[in-house]
């Protein structure tokens, strides 16, 4: 068995910046952020963490930590500035620049094709919502795989469908901020369409491609031991995970989800299968679990979260459970059977502080040390867990929370651009030096 695979994780819009240079075209976060309220101050990713003019001095950052892999996310706008149709060859290059600058260092791209930054000019043809969005993207990824597939060979089709899904359609808290059931809905069915397509697309033009999408899970408790809270967890897991696990692997939506919305997405015949395309690997994304209680007046399902008391929370307000981690593991590798997964995201943001030029994080390192534990014990017990991505290499633009929660193993000092390794980097370079992690 090849080694396990230890990298850090980014994505374009929260880092890159030159958001008007290099050709780039608008993406619908550069619209969001412009609309008043949605994003903690106001705050864009206009120049970010400049990583754009900066990626080399990034690079040489990774390689002192010691990491072998580095998932990185393509702007769309950056590579295909309308959506579909001409391409941007400065855009092109900057990610050659980059791959080259990786493989350089030896250190293995794992490219996402999508993370969230769709491009405004496909946003006003109905985005995500359009079903044309299916061959938008295939189009995108023909451009992608036959200029980088021979370098890169670990592709990533989405980043967590649900998060464009459920927050950017249904609550509006992610761009484009709708607010739309019947919307959010199709929104997730093309998503997965798309992300069958650019499957396809992936294995016809790069050999050994290495290929999965990236899923967020989060495990759902029932609040209390009532018979209503612990169907209202059921339902939670129905929307939040099985929704979008199950088609990826060859079922159908979730039932129990459908029946209650009262709602389905507009399914074409073939597009189930188009969706469940053999994959060599599931990315997952873990974060924290949430407690869930019944709630006849909640819409458009009838549960609610709960603030659990008493349990450790990181500045997100997110509860720390790393045994949550550990059983959703186990339970997707018994359920789904994927043939491998990699941890493509898993991280934690506290509230820094700068002492006399250090930051001592003592809270993150005792974060990712719990979920490395949870990891290791589920790998011991079966789960072909085969990498692990720190989210995040770099503080970075945290989406509707702006610049205000840090995630990152290296602090960035926005005003100076100064990157300084938390204590949490020293941490996890030493871990990986003595390959003991
Ligand atoms: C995930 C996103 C990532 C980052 C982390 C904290 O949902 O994929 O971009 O925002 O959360």
């Amino acid at each position: 068995m090849s080694e396990f695979v230890w990298g850090v994780a980014t994505s374009s819009y929260q880092i890159e910046g030159a958001a008007n240079e290099g050709g780039r075209g608008q993406s619908i976060w550069d619209t969001f952020c412009k609309v008043p309220g949605k994003v903690a101050n106001f705050d864009n990713g206009d120049i970010a963490c400049d990583h754009y003019h900066r990626f080399k001095e990034d690079l040489d950052l990774m390689k002192w930590m010691g990491v072998k892999a580095y998932r990185f996310s393509v702007a769309w706008p950056r590579v295909i500035p309308d959506g579909v149709g001409r391409v941007n060859e400065m855009g092109l290059d900057f990610y050659d620049r980059l791959i080259d600058s990786l493989l350089e260092r030896e250190i293995a791209p794992w490219l996402t094709m999508y993370h969230w930054d769709l491009p405004e000019a496909l946003q006003i043809r109905g985005g995500w919502n359009n079903r044309e969005v299916v061959e938008w993207f295939g189009e995108y990824a023909e451009v992608l795989t036959s200029r980088f597939g021979d370098r890169v060979k670990n592709w990533m089709t989405l980043n967590e469908p649900l998060c464009s899904a459920w927050l950017g359609h249904l609550y509006g808290d992610m761009a484009p901020g709708i607010k739309d059931l019947q919307t959010a809905l199709n929104v997730s069915h093309h998503l997965l369409m798309s992300h069958g397509l650019a499957c396809q697309v992936i294995r016809s033009n790069v050999s050994e491609a290495n290929v999965g999408i990236v899923i967020n899970v989060t495990p759902a408790v029932p609040a209390t031991d009532s018979q209503e809270d612990s169907n209202a967890a059921q339902l939670a897991d129905g929307f939040d995970n099985r929704w979008f696990l199950d088609p990826v692997f060859g079922r159908t939506y979730p039932t129990d989800v459908i029946d209650t919305l009262g709602a389905s997405p507009e399914i074409h015949s073939g597009d189930m299968k188009l969706i469940a395309q053999d994959l060599d690997f599931l990315g997952v994304n873990f974060y924290f679990r949430q407690t869930v209680a019944a709630d006849q007046n909640s819409k458009p399902l009838p549960i609610r979260s709960v603030n659990r008391e008493n349990v450790k929370r990181t500045a997100m307000n997110w509860e720390v459970h790393p045994q949550a981690f550990e059983e959703i593991l186990l339970r997707i590798s018994k359920e789904y059977s994927p043939k491998a997964i990699y941890i493509t995201e898993n991280g934690s943001a506290w509230n820094d502080e700068v002492i006399n030029g250090e930051i001592i994080d003592d809270e993150r390192i005792d974060y990712l040390a719990r979920h490395l534990d949870a990891m290791r014990s589920a790998r011991e017990q079966g789960a072909p867990i085969l990498g692990y991505f720190a989210w995040s290499f770099l503080d970075n633009f945290e989406w509707a929370y702006g610049y205000e929660k840090r995630f990152g193993l290296i602090y960035v000092d926005y005003k100076t651009q100064t990157r300084t390794p938390k204590k949490s980097a020293f941490f996890y370079r030493q871990l990986l030096l003595n390959g003991t992690a």
